[in-house]
């Protein structure tokens, strides 16, 4: 591909795509598609020889785009990925023709820098103070993992990464935490039975109760290392008591890590600032410019306190790696203060999203994403056949259908039936989950085209479906 031919097909998708995201609206969310449809699009063997970059892209406008997930379309409000904002895209596309390798200061001095200053604005925004220092991730279940490795390291002086894990540890978290802190407790070596899943109380924060006693019990034949707060749960927004978490880490000397993947952006918030709830107490945290920052995917984040931690976990360094040139020692090198070593040019998206729209307008989108929760819940809480879990304190909301008449099991399929008709409507894309042993349906916009008036309109599909699904099993008269 030479220079004319790039700017020939580079000009056409920046075209393509303007005209993609400038009608996203009218768009279906979710493509009318089945599994085997879109892999048999896929099944070739190997291509041996080229084609024009004209029928590549051509390719991609009728096998890939139709059947793409829309999540910059309103009505998208799943699973927490956001609309990604456009400068953001551009971004993307930047980082992959320089493709630095942040790794290594070698392979991209002015991308580390700027990664570094993006972890510095993040820091900041944490409320840590100059020692602190961290990674972007591929995400928040990399952060997480990270997180808790150097809460291993730390708690043990740095003896488990040397010699294994030798104690009974346990780690703990509320029954509202992301799997991800499953993943890592297992990944860290302490095996998935050390972690202990506490109940929370009725605005779904981790009861300090319930942690007070686990620790006495595990205290008599092994060894609390670290407890996982959360701020901002991805079901309900919820917000452990940080405070209280750290007198008790504290007092016990362990690890306090506070996920803030999703949570994190109500820092950014005016009207709901979250800015003295504590985060700045944890030694690790989670947050994720790639949620409710709108960058687009990938950009987690993991920050620690004291960032001397990150190079005690991961310093190690390999004479391939070692950078003869830096005698003065003045080049950082991401391989050492983290886990990954190839690492793509993350910040750059996020860099070039906080010059374009300033943390202002993006902290306008998060208000504007929690009072559409807050009118959902408004209306769910007035309708006499519709219950909220909680009142919202971020974007994340759960309401359902409460029939007196149906059973819990009965309950659950009629919430997935109707997510199934929501997704098949094209308007709209919600999921459900589970909230102490009851089915909900799981709404949460993190998206800066959904507007007040979608929150209406998905209110009304809601009603609707319950109501027709019931009818048709027959179930309608036994409703509440
Ligand atoms: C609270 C929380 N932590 C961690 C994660 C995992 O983040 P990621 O999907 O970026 O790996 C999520 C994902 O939704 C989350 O909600």
């Amino acid at each position: 591909m030479d220079a004319k031919e790039f700017r020939d097909v580079g000009h056409q998708v920046v075209d393509f795509l303007a005209e993609y995201l400038e009608h996203i609206e009218e768009k279906r969310v979710f493509p009318e598609v089945e599994p085997q449809t879109v892999n048999a699009l896929f099944a070739e063997p190997l291509p041996q020889d080229p084609a024009s970059a004209e029928a590549v892209l051509s390719e991609l406008e009728t096998k890939l785009v139709p059947y793409c997930t829309n999540v910059g379309h309103p009505g998208y409000m799943g699973l927490i990925t956001p609309s990604p904002n456009p400068v953001g895209i551009i971004a993307d596309f930047i980082c992959s023709a320089l493709n630095q390798n942040v790794g290594a200061y070698s392979i991209g001095p002015s991308a580390v820098a700027m990664e570094r200053r993006v972890v510095r604005w993040l820091t900041d925004l944490c409320g840590y103070g100059p020692q602190a220092g961290g990674n972007l991730t591929s995400g928040g279940m990399m952060a997480n993992f990270i997180g808790l490795k150097v809460g291993r390291d730390a708690v043990t002086g740095d003896q488990a990464q040397r010699d294994g894990v030798r104690d009974r540890f346990a780690v703990y978290a509320s029954e509202e935490r992301h799997v991800s802190v499953d993943k890592a407790v297992d990944c860290i070596g302490l095996g998935r039975s050390a972690l202990r899943a506490l109940p929370t109380d009725a605005s779904f924060q981790v009861r300090i109760d319930a942690l007070e006693h686990a620790i006495a019990e595990d205290k008599k034949n092994g060894r609390p290392l670290c407890i996982v707060g959360v701020f901002g749960t991805t079901n309900t927004g919820a917000v452990d008591d940080i405070h209280t978490l750290r007198r008790i880490a504290d007092r016990e000397n362990m690890w306090l890590h506070v996920d803030a993947a999703y949570g994190g952006g109500m820092l950014l918030s005016h009207e709901w600032p979250m800015r003295d709830r504590g985060l700045e107490l944890a030694d690790s945290i989670t947050i994720d410019p790639h949620k409710w920052f709108y960058a687009p995917l990938d950009a987690g984040a993991l920050l620690v306190k004291d960032q001397r931690r990150l190079t005690a976990s991961f310093g190690i360094k390999p004479s391939y790696l070692t950078d003869e040139l830096d005698q003065a020692n003045e080049r950082y090198q991401y391989y050492v203060h983290g886990f990954e070593q190839s690492r793509r040019f993350r910040s750059l998206k996020v860099w070039m999203s906080f010059k374009r729209y300033g943390a202002r307008q993006i902290g306008e989108w998060v208000d504007n994403n929690v009072r559409q929760a807050k009118y959902l819940y408004a209306l769910a809480e007035e309708h006499p056949e519709f219950e909220p879990a909680t009142n919202p304190p971020m974007s994340a909301i759960c309401i359902r259908f409460k029939s007196d008449g149906l059973s819990e099991a009965e309950s659950k399929i009629l919430h997935a039936e109707v997510a199934q008709r929501v997704e098949e409507s094209g308007r709209f894309w919600i999921s459900t989950t589970e909230l102490k042993g009851k089915t909900w349906f799981r709404i949460n916009p993190v998206n800066f085209r959904t507007r007040e008036e979608h929150m209406a309109e998905l209110f009304q599909l809601l009603q609707q479906e319950c109501r027709a699904i019931l009818g048709e099993k027959g179930l309608a008269t036994r409703s509440a």
